[in-house]
This record gives C-alpha cells, sequence and structure tokens, in this order.
C-alpha cells in the first residue's frame, strides 16, 4: 500500500465549500437580517452542483460517476457487509456513500430551485419575482423547507457513516477529504491534482461574494442597512396629497378593495371627518387604492391581511383586520402607551418602510420610550 492522490483539489473544494454553504444556509435560515447570505449561500450551493455534475464526466478518476456508480442493492449489500464487521475497503466512494452523494446533489438542487421560487414569490425578489404569487408558493415553500430537513438527514447519516467506516478500516477519511491523500495499492489510479480548475473555482467564488456583498462596503444614505426592503410599489402624488394631511398615508394594500369603495362612498363621514373630495378627485384616489388594493396580493402583507378578512366584511380600519390583530397582539401594552407610539394607527413609529407600504420583516422595530424627564429621540422618520 503506497499513499495516493485519490480526491483531486476542485472536488475537495467542492465538498468543503457545499457543507459549509448548507451550515450556514441553515444558520441564517430565521429571520430576514441574514436574509441575503442565506440567498448567497443558496446560489453557490446551486453552483456548485452543477459543477460536481459536470466533474463527474470529466474529473479524475475517483470524482467521475463511473468509478462509484452503485445502485440501491449494491448499497444494501455494503450496510449487511458493515453490520457484520467485514465490509470491503473502497479506496474510492463506497456504494453507500455514494447513494448519499446522488440523493444530497438532487436534494441541493431541489431546495435551490424552491428556494429561488419561494424568494420569488413570498417577497417577490430575486430572479423569480413575479413568477408566482403568494398563494401559489405555498406549496413550494414547503417542499424548500422539507427539502432542507431531508438533506440534514441525509448529511447526519452521511457523516455518521464516515465515522463507521473511518472505524472499520481504522483510516480518518475526513482528512482524506482535506489531503486528497489515502493509502491504495500500486496501480490504482492516481488523480491529478487540477490545481488550475480549483484556481478558476476559487476565484469565481470570491468574485461572486464579491460582487453579491459589495453593497456592504460602500455605504451610502438613500441605501438601507437590510439589503431585502423589498419592492418599489406603485406611488401616486394625488392620493399622498389628499390622504396624507390628517394622518400618514395608509398604503392601499392593507386593505381590500371593497373598504376603500366603501371608504371614499362614505367620504362625508370618515371617522368623524368631512374629507370633502370633488367627484373627479375621488375618482382618480380611488382607482389608486383599488388597483393596488389588498386583492391584489402585492405584497406578503397584502396577501395575508386579505386573506384574514371574511368575503363579507368591509373593515374601515386596518388595525381591526384579523392579521393585524393577530400580528400586534404580542406587543406589550407599555410600548403601545410610548409616547413614540402613542397610536395604534402610527404605523412608521415601528415600521420604517410604512410609507413605501411594503412592511417587511427587515424594517421593522419596537422604538424604546425616552427616559422620564428627558426630551428623548424623536420619531424616526417615514422614509425607508
Ligand atoms: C380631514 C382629515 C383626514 C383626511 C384628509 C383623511 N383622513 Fe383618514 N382618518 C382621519 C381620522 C381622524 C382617522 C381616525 C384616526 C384614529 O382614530 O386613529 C382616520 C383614519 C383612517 C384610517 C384607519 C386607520 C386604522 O386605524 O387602521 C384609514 C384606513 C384612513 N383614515 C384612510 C384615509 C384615506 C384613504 C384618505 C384619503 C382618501 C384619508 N384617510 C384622508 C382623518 C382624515
Ligand atoms: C408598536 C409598534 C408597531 C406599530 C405602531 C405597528 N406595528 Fe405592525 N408590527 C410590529 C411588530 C413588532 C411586528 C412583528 C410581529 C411578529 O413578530 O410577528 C409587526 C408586524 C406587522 C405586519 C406583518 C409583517 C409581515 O411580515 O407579514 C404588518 C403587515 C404590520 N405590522 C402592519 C402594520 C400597520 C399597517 C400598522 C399601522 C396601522 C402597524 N403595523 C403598526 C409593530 C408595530
Amino acid at each position: 500500500m503506497q499513499r495516493t492522490l485519490i480526491w483531486d483539489l476542485p472536488t475537495r473544494l467542492f465538498h468543503w465549500t457545499l457543507a459549509s454553504s448548507f451550515a450556514i444556509a441553515w444558520l441564517t435560515s430565521e429571520g430576514d437580517r441574514w436574509h441575503a447570505v442565506h440567498v448567497f449561500v443558496g446560489y453557490l450551493m446551486l453552483g456548485l452542483v452543477g459543477f460536481r455534475v459536470l466533474w463527474g464526466f470529466v474529473g479524475s478518476h475517483f470524482s467521475r460517476f463511473a468509478s462509484f456508480w452503485f445502485g440501491p442493492r449494491e448499497a444494501f449489500d455494503y450496510l449487511r457487509q458493515v453490520a457484520s464487521g467485514h465490509a470491503a475497503r473502497h479506496v474510492g466512494h463506497n456504494p453507500t456513500g455514494s447513494l448519499a452523494i446522488y440523493i444530497l446533489l438532487a436534494l441541493a438542487l431541489t431546495v435551490g430551485f424552491t428556494g429561488i421560487t419561494t424568494m420569488g414569490g413570498d417577497e417577490q425578489q430575486g430572479i423569480a419575482a413575479g413568477w408566482f404569487s403568494f398563494s401559489q408558493i405555498r406549496l413550494l415553500k414547503k417542499l424548500h423547507e422539507a427539502g432542507a430537513v431531508l438533506m440534514l438527514l441525509v448529511v447526519i447519516t452521511h457523516i455518521a457513516g464516515v465515522v463507521v467506516e473511518s472505524v472499520l478500516h481504522k483510516e480518518n477519511l475526513a482528512r482524506s477529504m482535506v489531503t486528497g491523500i489515502k493509502l491504495a495499492e500500486p496501480g490504482t489510479p492516481v488523480a491529478s491534482s487540477h490545481r488550475l480548475v480549483a484556481l478558476v473555482m476559487l476565484v469565481t467564488m470570491l468574485g461572486f461574494g464579491g460582487w453579491w456583498f459589495s453593497y456592504t462596503l460602500v455605504p451610502q444614505a438613500d441605501r438601507p442597512a437590510v439589503k431585502f426592503v423589498g419592492q418599489q410599489l406603485p406611488d401616486n402624488a394625488q392620493w399622498r396629497e389628499e390622504c396624507g394631511s390628517c394622518h400618514a398615508v395608509f398604503y392601499p394594500a392593507l386593505l381590500p378593495a371593497r373598504s376603500w369603495q366603501k371608504m371614499m362612498a362614505e367620504q362625508d363621514k370618515h371617522f368623524g371627518s368631512d374629507l370633502g373630495l370633488d367627484a373627479a378627485t375621488t375618482q382618480a384616489v380611488l382607482k389608486f387604492l383599488v388597483d393596488n388594493a389588498a386583492d391584489r396580493h402585492q405584497t406578503e402583507a397584502a396577501f395575508k391581511i386579505d386573506r384574514s378578512v371574511a368575503s363579507g366584511d368591509t373593515p374601515q380600519r386596518i388595525t381591526e383586520t384579523p392579521y393585524w390583530i393577530k400580528k400586534h397582539r404580542d406587543i406589550a401594552g407599555a410600548d403601545w402607551a410610548n409616547p413614540l407610539v402613542k397610536s395604534k394607527s402610527n404605523c412608521a413609529a415601528c415600521h420604517l418602510d410604512a410609507d413605501a407600504g411594503t412592511f417587511e420583516d427587515g424594517a421593522m422595530r419596537i422604538p424604546k420610550a425616552p427616559a422620564a424627564g428627558t426630551s428623548g429621540p424623536q420619531p424616526a422618520a417615514a422614509k425607508p
């Protein structure tokens, strides 16, 4: 037996980058704060899978699919050998390990694509923005989550397999995936290290990362701290003027069209005021309200508010829709009493993007009450 290069450099680089990307994707899967990182590693994984499939045909001997083209039956036989403690040693991938690789590649593809479509539907962002509506995306989102859980299970099984195999054949398999070197019989095909391919891979990944995160390096006044602040919704100057004089404007997507129709029809009794708009203005403002109402599902909030309101109801207050109540019922009384908040309708006190109408998770926070006796910080501007 002699020390032989089995795993070429691109295969090792692929393996460890995929493993780290997967771990990072898990750690960043909750909340919008790390969304940009989550999406980045998602794209990275898709790119890596694409590379690995190609490398399975043109890579060095033990990286080629032809060298580990085992079926489930061989994998099962191998498991039986392992159970009896007399498993044959494979210099390349063993039959169960091979199966894990194919399953992982397929799952990574599935999770990557459903991730892109989920982002396109749920946040209306990324390359699939606009492909699906919020309601259509629910199944794809479930698939994305289920695929990730399945992948985690296969990864755990894979690691367990590596440990068992390492003990069984008294060799450190994880280390050989770092060094590429294993003990092998003379005559075993020796891998070429393919340094140039690995270098191109590395430069491509670093370049992609640099480009993706470049926005964090150049601070700009009009650029938000969180990259994903949402889409740009349609705007209307007349609506802003007529509906923003007594209170901050409430974006049309926060109530269904029938609520706006009723509100404009009864504009002389608008919460104790008479809006007094002439017919032409009423019609123009109503058109903007209806065109962008919750029923249009332009944002996640619109979709969820619309689904929460019973079809016969025409709520006149956003703060009385079931979705709004559900989302805000855990906020403490002291936070509502905060002089920076004062009223439930003061959306902008907690939602930095209230004026833009998007109500993204990343743009909300509860302001701290100023200490007694001090003037305290001023309420945040409504502009995101
Ligand atoms: C003359 C002043 C005035 C104008 C102009 C005005 N409103 Fe209001 N609006 C009020 C008052 C007062 C309330 C009740 C505020 C409260 O109780 O918190 C209110 C409340 C609302 C609410 C309910 C907010 C909630 O609690 O969910 C909506 C929605 C609303 N207005 C929409 C509009 C629209 C649309 C326009 C333009 C067509 C408009 N308003 C123009 C005075 C006005
Ligand atoms: C006191 C602060 C506060 C005020 C005022 C407030 N909100 Fe919120 N809002 C929150 C918090 C906190 C959450 C997140 C709740 C959670 O964790 O699910 C939230 C969640 C939401 C969501 C859900 C976002 C999503 O991801 O689906 C919407 C929509 C929303 N608010 C709309 C409004 C509107 C419209 C107003 C004004 C009429 C308003 N909020 C006023 C604090 C506030």
